[in-house]
C-alpha cells in the first residue's frame, strides 16, 4: 500500500472523482489546530469539526448541550492548522430548527472557514437541504442514528436493523440527494442497508458503524486514539495507537487502513 500523500486543497470534486475511480477517502473528526495539521500531513481528506466535542471535549452525556459559539470556536481552532483538508462543521442541536435559523447559522459557520455543513435528519432536514444548496452551501445529510435525536431514540443504538424501515431510509436517501445533499453520513446502520443505500445514491458517502460500502469512513479522534471515558467502546471502534508508537503513525495507520478497504473490519460492522 503506498504512503499516504499530504494532502492539497480538497474539494466536493475531489471526493466525486475519488468515488468515481472506487478510491476510498478517509476522515476525521478534530476540534484544534495541532491534530488538524498533523491530520492534514498524514493524508486525511475531511476534517469534521463535530458536535462530538460536546462529549468528548465538554464531558456532557451527549451533543445536545452544544452550541452555535462551541461549534465556531473549535472551527477556528482547527482552520488554524488545516493545510488543505476539507473543512466541514456541524450544525448543533436545534440551530437548523427554521429555514432562517439554518441560514443564518450556516453563513456563520461558512463565513469562519467551513467547507461544508451537517445536518442530522431524513425528510425533516429535506426542505433546508434545499435552501442551502440553492444558496451555495454544501450540505452533508447525517442519517441512520442521529445523536442529536438521542433524547427521543432513547440510546445510541443501531439504526435501521427492521428491514420494513429499509425503503423509508433509502426513499430519504434518494430524496436528500434530489434537494441538493453533496454527502451522505451513515452512521450506525446495518452493512446490508448501507449497501443498498450506496447502490442507489450517486453523492459520495461517508461511513461511521455502517459497514465497508461507503466511499469514505470517520471516526471520533479520540475513539481512534483509545481516549475514552467509556468502559467499552462502541463496537465499529478501533484504537489505532494500540498498534502505533506515536499520534502521527496512529493516523497514517487509519489512512492506510480506510484505503485499502481493512478499516472497517467485519468485527466492527452490524449486521
Ligand atoms: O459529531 C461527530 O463527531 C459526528 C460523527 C458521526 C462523526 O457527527
Amino acid at each position: 500500500m503506498a504512503k499516504p500523500e499530504p494532502n492539497k486543497t480538497i474539494s466536493l470534486q475531489t471526493f466525486r472523482d475519488l468515488k468515481q475511480k472506487g478510491e476510498k477517502f478517509a476522515a476525521l473528526t478534530s476540534y484544534e489546530a495541532t491534530l488538524s495539521s498533523m491530520m492534514c500531513d498524514a493524508g486525511v481528506e475531511l476534517i469534521l469539526v463535530g458536535d462530538s466535542l460536546g462529549m468528548v471535549i465538554q464531558g456532557h452525556d451527549s451533543t445536545v448541550p452544544v452550541s452555535m459559539e462551541d461549534i465556531l470556536y473549535h472551527l477556528r481552532c482547527v482552520k488554524s492548522g488545516n493545510k488543505g483538508a476539507h473543512l466541514m462543521a456541524d450544525m448543533p442541536f436545534m440551530s437548523y430548527a427554521t429555514e432562517q435559523l439554518a441560514y443564518e447559522n450556516a453563513t456563520r459557520l461558512m463565513q469562519a472557514g467551513a467547507n461544508s455543513v451537517k445536518v442530522e435528519g431524513g425528510e425533516v432536514i429535506l426542505k433546508i437541504t434545499e435552501l442551502l444548496s440553492e444558496r451555495g452551501i454544501p450540505v452533508c445529510a447525517h442519517m441512520g442514528l442521529t445523536p442529536q435525536s438521542i433524547n427521543r431514540i432513547g440510546g445510541f443504538f443501531v439504526q435501521g436493523r427492521d428491514p420494513s424501515s429499509h425503503s423509508k431510509i433509502i426513499e430519504e436517501a434518494l430524496s436528500l440527494e434530489s434537494a441538493g445533499a453533496e454527502l451522505l453520513l451513515l452512521e450506525c446502520i446495518p452493512d446490508e442497508l448501507t449497501k443498498k443505500i450506496a447502490e442507489v445514491v450517486k453523492i459520495p458517502t461517508i461511513g461511521i458503524g455502517a459497514g465497508l460500502e461507503t466511499d469514505g469512513q470517520i471516526m471520533v479522534v479520540h475513539d481512534m486514539l483509545g481516549v475514552s471515558c467509556l468502559e467499552k467502546p462502541p463496537k465499529f471502534v478501533k484504537n489505532f495507537l494500540a498498534q502505533n508508537n506515536s499520534i502521527f503513525e496512529a493516523i497514517k495507520d487509519y489512512v492506510r487502513s480506510v484505503k485499502s478497504s481493512s478499516f472497517p473490519a467485519k468485527e466492527h460492522w452490524f449486521d
